[in-house]
């Protein structure tokens, strides 16, 4: 694809695609990961001299429809402070904005337009228009066939990728299409119909597959233990024991267990073996995390998606800050994404110590699951001329 940094941009109209859908509570962003990955884009593009429009989504609005709870407005706001800069919000912009060189203005909600969702060609052209050079960078929506991700990549008269886009691609591909080994994938979550094609494409990928939360339970099973009341998915035990066969997948062999999901419960630390019938699992036991954390430490590689516990719970955080802090302590190249993941970094403060935290909450997957992302595909073809 063609990179933005490659691209002479003064006094050019750059349209910038980010994925700034994040969490809003009263006016306010609660959770600027997105938007500070997404900075040093803006950055750059106004360093340059561009005339610099960025868009993106936020929620998921009626399509076509203003509605204020949905607005770009608090993102404006924080943009103004981390810019130390006036930035101004377009509301009506499809006919053409005046911008000045070294100016930023944001466009609203995409999802305000009719026809983005579907991609519709007049709305496609009209983001085009807009601009002489689009830069799609909204990693996290490149899943997403719309209008300001595919379609107006068609037909900008230059579309390239964006600084976040590019490193996205760069770090996920390290992980997945040739890593360093041994390389251990960790999936946890709470079932596995929903991380299916994850987990088949990891087994293919990964020396080792680590499964946490609900996904492990059904292992658990598969192995012929019982589990309780956890939950688990007794119709994928075959499924569970096909992957079992192809990667190696160590069970847990010890567990921490609860009679009922409330945060105050007690763990009751359990061999896997004697799991009872009115018991439920929300952890990883010491024994299984300090084996696990064994594994991450001589990995070369280790990719993560999902906590392996009831993190959000005091009493059941133990396994996923133990994997935590294996994998902040680990030397191998380290990629973690998904939004549970994140928030667990977060909470133990890992931040840091992770290789590469991507913005992706489905694209990451999608990644992962080696699907094409319809944008980027489309940057791929629009770079063979
Ligand atoms: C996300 O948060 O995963 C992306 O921003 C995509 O949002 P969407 O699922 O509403 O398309």
């Amino acid at each position: 694809v063609i990179k933005m940094t490659d691209l002479e941009l003064a006094g050019k109209r750059v349209l910038i695609r980010a994925d700034l859908n994040v969490p809003v509570k009263e006016g306010k962003v609660t959770s600027d990961a997105r938007i500070l990955a997404s900075l040093p884009t803006i950055k750059l593009a106004l360093e340059a001299g561009a005339k610099v429009m960025v868009t993106s989504h936020l929620g998921r609005p009626t399509e076509g429809e203003y509605a204020e709870e949905f607005s770009l407005k608090p993102v404006v706001d924080y943009l103004v402070a981390a810019l130390d800069a006036p930035v101004r919000l377009a509301k009506d912009y499809l006919e053409g904005v005046e911008v000045a060189a070294g100016e930023l203005v944001v466009l609203e909600n995409v999802r305000f337009n009719k026809g983005e969702k579907k991609n519709e060609e007049g709305l496609a052209k009209q983001y085009a228009a807009l601009c002489d050079v689009f830069v799609m960078d909204a990693f996290g929506t490149a899943h997403r066939a719309q209008g300001s991700t595919h379609g107006v990549a068609q037909y900008a008269p230059v579309a390239c990728a964006g600084p976040l886009l590019a490193g996205e691609l760069d770090a996920l591909g390290k992980a997945m299409a040739n890593p360093e080994r041994p390389m251990v994938a960790i999936v946890g979550g709470s079932k596995v119909s929903t991380k299916l094609t994850v987990l088949e494409s990891l087994s293919k990928v990964a020396d080792q597959l680590v499964v946490g939360g609900g996904i492990a339970n059904t292992f658990i099973a598969a192995a012929g233990h019982n589990v309780g009341k956890s939950l688990y998915e007794a119709d994928l035990i075959p499924t569970a024991k096909k992957l079992m066969e192809e990667c190696s997948i160590p069970v847990a062999t010890d567990v921490a267990c609860a009679k009922a999901f409330d945060e105050n419960a007690e763990a009751e630390i359990k061999d896997v073996s004697e799991v009872a019938d009115d018991d439920m699992i929300f952890d990883l036991g010491p024994n299984s995390t300090a084996e696990l954390a064994a594994i991450l430490k001589d990995a070369k590689t280790i990719l993560w998606n999902g906590p392996v516990g009831v993190f959000e719970f005091k009493n059941f955080e133990a396994g996923t800050k133990g994997i935590s802090e294996a994998i902040a302590s680990s030397a191998g190249f380290s990629v973690a994404g998904g939004g549970d993941t994140l928030a667990a970094i977060d909470q133990f403060g890992i931040k840091a110590d992770v290789s590469y935290i991507s913005t992706g909450g489905g694209a990451f997957l999608e990644f992962v699951e080696g699907k094409t992302l319809p944008a980027v595909a489309m940057l791929e073809e629009r770079a063979k001329g």
